[in-house]
């Protein structure tokens, strides 16, 4: 498949991200309930997978909407609420809805029929847009990793977490292309495993050297000078950089600062989000604590035990070296770089 998340034939497409790498298996979609329910599932998952996912999903609850004006209206408003529902933390879901949201207002006076063809056009700008991001980004990542590291990440921030390329593995792919020299450190990212499952999977099918390690392994490592910088992917940043990513990217980032080994955030202007001012207005993800007693699937702790199970942590802004973004590079202070690229109109972005 070209995108991870795409549109055939009035059906959404997607490989199930849970059953890899052993697993290829392609689901097809054409009710938006159960893509809100795949969302939700982790079968598509990745702020701005997600994000486009749910861009498709409105274009296919438009399909199915009542003539009448008000009916219609509130049918389409039902389906933002449902896949608004779904995960909590990555603000790309949100933002996805909003846009689609403004085409709908924009465009509500057309048939129901073209008013469908509109906000289909408009997610297929969303999916296409979030690739060429990633490029950009990965251009101006590209520029902070050395011509020969070895690079750490956690998580699964690649293409299979956008609609391709990747962010975090976007500037790795950007650093391979760029003729660098560079060795992956893959955390495997307990509870669901997207480092082992994902990660390693699809640096290996584009034959970027990749090493699986335990989550605890990565700070014993540093200590040995076998890590030159981290980059990681980020589900939501607020206004002051502090950033919300997958459960262990703090710990990532502490250990980074002691080793004075540089943290680096790779996400879209589309991540961040100026309405919240710092990190501890982010929502937190708690999933089932079945996740951590069992390891897909099959028990690893003794029968009832309790389980704690939040899906993200928010990084301090002091923690993190620079934010890549595709209008460019955002230092400290945050408040500023950030706004200053966000408000950068598109003409004037220095490459
Ligand atoms: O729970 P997930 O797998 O959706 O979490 C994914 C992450 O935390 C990624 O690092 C983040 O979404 C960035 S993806 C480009």
């Amino acid at each position: 498949m070209d995108y991870t998340v795409d549109w055939r034939d009035g059906r959404i497409v997607m490989v199930d991200q849970t059953l890899l790498p052993q697993t290829y298996r392609v689901l097809e979609y054409d009710n938006y309930r159960e893509v809100a329910d795949a969302i939700r599932e982790m079968k598509v998952r990745g702020a701005p997978a997600i994000g486009v996912t749910a861009a498709f999903a409105l274009a296919l609850a438009a399909r199915s909407l009542p003539d009448d004006p008000s009916a219609r209206e509130e049918a389409f408003e039902e389906a933002c609420r449902i896949l608004a529902a779904t995960r909590p933390t990555a603000v790309n879901l949100f933002w996805a809805i909003e846009e689609m949201r403004a085409v709908y207002r924009v465009h509500r006076a057309q048939d129901a029929r073209t008013l469908a063809e509109t906000l289909l056009h408009r997610a297929k700008e969303i999916q296409r847009e979030d690739v060429e991001a990633n490029r950009r980004m990965g251009a101006f990542g590209a520029s902070l990793i050395p011509e020969e590291a070895t690079v750490l990440t956690h998580c699964n921030a690649g293409a299979l977490a956008t609609a391709g390329y990747g962010t975090a593995l976007g500037v790795i792919r950007a650093a391979v292309e760029a003729g660098k020299r560079i060795q992956v450190l893959a955390d495997e990212t307990r509870p669901r495993l997207q480092g082992a499952m994902l990660t390693a999977y699809e640096l290996q099918r584009d034959g970027i050297p990749v090493t699986l390690i335990a989550d605890g392994a990565a700070a014993g490592l540093m200590r040995q000078g076998k890590i030159q910088c981290a980059v990681v992917g980020a589900d939501r940043i607020a206004a002051n950089g502090d950033v919300a990513n997958k459960i262990g990217t703090y710990s990532v980032a502490l250990a980074c600062r002691y080793h004075r080994i540089p943290f680096y955030v790779a996400a879209p202007l589309s991540t961040i989000d100026l309405s919240l001012p710092s990190g501890e207005e982010i929502p937190i993800e708690e999933r089932d604590a079945n996740e951590v007693t069992h390891l897909r699937g099959e028990p690893v702790a003794p029968d009832g035990v309790d389980a704690l199970n939040p899906a993200f942590d928010v990084t301090p802004a002091e923690l993190v070296t620079a934010i890549i973004t595709e209008k460019g590079i955002a230092s400290a202070p945050y408040e500023e770089s950030l706004k200053a690229l966000r408000d950068t109109p598109p003409d004037q972005v220095q490459e």
